[in-house]
């Protein structure tokens, strides 16, 4: 039986962090195993909020594949690839326009949060009013069945379903109706204990070195209530080292950790150092691997051109059953 497909995408942001790692890419990692998985860099969704002033996008898009081989995506069984290298995504989101109607958009949560918040830059844009309408070409050209998205995404994945129904009505059964798969992981904490981004200087990066992650770790937020060594703590309010503990530690040493802090027979920092212990062993080898496609670039290029060209051939073939169903594309003949 053929392997359901799979389609996700990030914007280029450069380099990753834990955030992104146990957010994403551990997933991402996961459905290899099961699912036909494309995944790609949208880096002309990355335009549609920074067109006046677009930072390093082909260093960041580098930086950012590298990152996904270093955790595990595997280009022998992943198609991996960047969006502005197959024009297709292009004609695409052009014909799905067509049909979009603006009260779907206008309506579009996500569109009206950004709007409302973001004040530093003129989205006013037919654009980013649009984004979604790329974002549904970017799913429907593979023909996804599966979009591994938060759920700040949720929004666009039912767009896309809404246009793609449209979309089969109008013109006969084309795409299939893509369906989200949910990450259920809580936002993880930056060493601040406000959520990890990169904006908020808070993040450990999948690239930081062993020395960067023990001082970040070392210097980390805990339980406000332990001000001094021998005032017990909660892990449940522990800032940013007990929600790590979660990812990093073997889930059978957590009673012994809680109860350590919870009777304060540990401080914060032999508790860190615990931590640390785990949670070196698991980046080691990511920072092993990233350290190996940085210093052999040629690598990291071949595999996107290998995966360019995989994706374009399936972006082909759905444009040509696209044009033909809209009545498009065929040299007029003249003549009855
Ligand atoms: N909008 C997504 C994000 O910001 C990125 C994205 C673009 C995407 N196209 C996609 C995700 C298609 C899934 C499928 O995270």
């Amino acid at each position: 039986m053929e392997r359901k497909r799979v389609l996700s995408g990030m914007r280029p942001s450069g380099r990753l962090h834990l955030g992104n790692l146990h957010g994403a890419l551990d997933n991402w990692v996961r459905f290899q195993e099961e699912f036909d998985c494309f995944y790609f860099v949208a880096d002309w969704h990355a335009l549609t909020t920074e067109y006046a002033a677009p930072h390093d996008i082909g260093g960041d898009t580098f930086e950012m594949i590298v990152d996904w081989l270093a955790v595990g995506i595997d280009p022998t069984r992943s198609t991996i690839f960047i969006q502005s290298l197959i024009p297709e995504h292009a004609e695409l989101h052009l014909l799905l326009s067509m049909i979009t109607p603006l009260p779907w958009l206008e309506r579009n949560p996500t569109y009206k949060e950004q709007m409302a918040e973001i004040t530093d830059k003129d989205l006013t844009t037919y654009g980013f009013l649009g984004y979604p309408v790329l974002q549904a070409a970017d799913i429907v050209l593979y023909k996804a069945h599966y979009v591994p998205v938060g759920v700040d995404q949720l929004p666009h994945v039912e767009l896309t379903r809404e246009i793609v129904r449209r979309f089969n009505h109008f013109y006969g059964e084309i795409f299939p109706v893509p369906e989200a798969k949910l990450t259920e992981v809580p936002k993880l904490p930056g060493v601040d204990g406000r959520k990890m981004s990169k904006s908020y200087g808070n993040a450990i990066y999948l690239g930081d070195s062993a020395e960067t992650v023990e001082e970040k770790v070392l210097t980390a937020k805990t339980d406000p209530a332990r001000a001094r060594r021998h005032d017990p703590g909660e892990p449940l309010n522990c800032a940013a080292i007990y929600p790590l503990h979660r990812l990093y530690t073997p889930a059978e040493e957590l009673p012994m950790i809680e109860a350590n802090c919870r009777g304060a027979k540990w401080g914060c920092v032999e508790c860190k150092r615990h931590l640390l212990g785990h949670m070196q062993a698991r980046l080691e080898p990511i920072r092993e691997q990233r350290g190996l496609y940085r210093s052999h670039p040629e690598k990291v290029r071949k595999v996107i051109e290998d995966g360019i060209e995989r994706a374009t051939a399936v972006a082909r073939q759905s444009m040509e059953e696209v044009r033909d169903a809209m009545g498009l594309g065929a040299l007029p003949l003249g003549g009855d």
